[in-house]
């Protein structure tokens, strides 16, 4: 059974007792989520490349928090987004009616995220003017599509609970679906996922990490 548990930013996460993880820091879900992927990714990509609009795909989906905070930032900015989360193990919608993260995002949009969730299992949905949403209910490894991404957050679980996920033989099938120029960014850092990804063809970056962590990684694939 998962089970919620309080973040140090007051924000909740779920834990995972078949893993023996959380889905997000202790230190601070709704923080961790505005540093790694909402500032060092989707911020610093639009910061590089002036667009009005982008695609982000997002490795292990789970209760929506990165999408909802994206979502936000990108209703508040004028950017239209296009986000795709892979997840093998949707979360039921009555989860994700717990995780009170409407405290993070506008009424309209939570609305929308909760009654189009179940849909956007099968199928895009607009779910306002901006953002549309799609949840891809499949392993990582059967991951195909011919659509190419502006930016990839990488949010497995830690390589010490699943390590299969941070192989260089997912990383490079995942990593196909980014732009030239794309940017990869995950909340973890070590020295073999820096090899991976320079073998991969990306140019690295060692940046600070959310709260509780020092640094974390990004990484350009080369264009
Ligand atoms: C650290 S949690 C992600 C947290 C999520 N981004 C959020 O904000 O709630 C890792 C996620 O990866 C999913 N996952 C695990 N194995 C997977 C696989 N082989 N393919 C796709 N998703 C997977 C898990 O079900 C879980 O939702």
């Amino acid at each position: 059974m998962m089970e919620f548990v309080v973040t140090a930013d007051g924000s909740k996460t779920l834990y995972h007792p078949g893993i023996g993880e959380h889905y997000h820091s202790r230190h601070g879900a709704v923080q961790e989520s505005r540093h790694v992927f909402v500032g060092m990714g989707l911020e610093h990509s639009v910061t590089q490349s002036q667009v009005d609009s982008l695609a982000i795909l997002e490795v292990g989906f789970g209760t929506g928090l990165n999408f909802l905070l994206s979502a936000a930032h990108c209703t508040k900015h004028g950017l239209r987004l296009n986000y795709t989360g892979i997840e093998a193990f949707p979360l039921p919608l009555d989860t994700l009616k717990q995780t009170g993260y409407d405290a993070y995002s506008t009424p309209a949009l939570w609305t929308a995220f909760l009654s189009r969730y179940e849909e956007s299992l099968k199928a895009p949905q607009l779910l306002d003017a901006g953002n549309q949403l799609r949840v891809i209910p499949i392993d990582i490894a059967q991951f195909a599509s011919d659509q190419a991404y502006d930016i990839l957050y990488f949010d497995a679980f830690a390589a010490v609970h699943q390590p299969e996920m941070w192989s260089a033989e997912i990383l490079r099938h995942i990593c196909q679906f980014l732009k030239p120029g794309g940017i990869f960014v995950t909340y973890a850092i070590t020295g073999q996922l820096k090899r991976t990804m320079k073998a991969l063809g990306f140019t690295v970056e060692k940046i600070p990490g959310a709260p509780g962590k020092r640094e974390m990684l990004r990484a350009v694939k080369t264009p």
